[in-house]
């Protein structure tokens, strides 16, 4: 019985454990997945990859309004990457969520980026994509701007408050559009 309460407390402790990360899991809005997929652009057959997919819905979002395309994410925490599978079980899409470091990925087919990530990682991001990105990849990020790249496009995307006696100053976070 104790043996049976230690085992459990172990994988308990090793799923929680797992979470964290040094970028946490901290998902995109619903509407600001949706305005991430409208600036995305999709024809429908485009490779679409998330680094960093969390539970998956941005991937599963794109999938659900274009089914063509293949999305692919990476997901490195085990328990996040779990939390991942078992979202797109029960969503019933095609969409491959890798379990590993995005940074260690080839991500030269992708035709469409969809990131939320944290600045600190950015610059490292931007190294890799000045490598492996073909000409004309399209790269969406929510929240964080990519030093030394010139957006094409940024726009806020306004939440609904939940006060409405103060509203908040800022409309919602912004979302920036890359042309690599
Ligand atoms: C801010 S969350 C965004 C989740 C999801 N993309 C979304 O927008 O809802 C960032 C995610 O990146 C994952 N992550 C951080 N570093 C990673 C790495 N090197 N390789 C793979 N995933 C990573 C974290 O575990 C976390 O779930």
């Amino acid at each position: 019985m104790f043996g049976m309460m230690v085992v459990t407390i172990l994988i308990l402790l090793t799923f929680i454990m797992s979470l964290w990360v040094w970028v946490p899991f901290v998902p995109t809005p619903n509407k600001v997945v949706d305005h991430m997929i409208k600036l995305a652009g999709f024809r429908g057959d485009e490779t679409v990859y998330d680094l960093g997919c969390g539970d998956a819905r941005m991937l599963i979002a794109a999938k659900k309004k274009h089914p063509g395309i293949k999305a692919i994410g990476y997901e490195l925490p085990i328990g996040v990457w779990m939390l991942a599978e078992l979202r797109v079980l029960f969503s019933r899409q095609k969409v491959d969520v890798r379990l590993g470091d995005f940074c260690k990925a080839d991500v030269s087919d992708a035709d469409i980026m969809l990131i939320y990530l944290v600045p600190e990682v950015m610059n490292t991001l931007k190294k890799k994509f000045d490598v492996e990105l073909k000409k004309g990849t399209k790269v969406i990020s929510h929240g964080f701007a990519i030093p030394g790249k010139e957006h094409v496009l940024v726009e806020r995307c306004e939440l609904p408050s939940w006060n409405f006696l103060k509203p908040p100053k800022q409309k919602g976070p912004r979302v920036f559009v890359y042309e690599w």
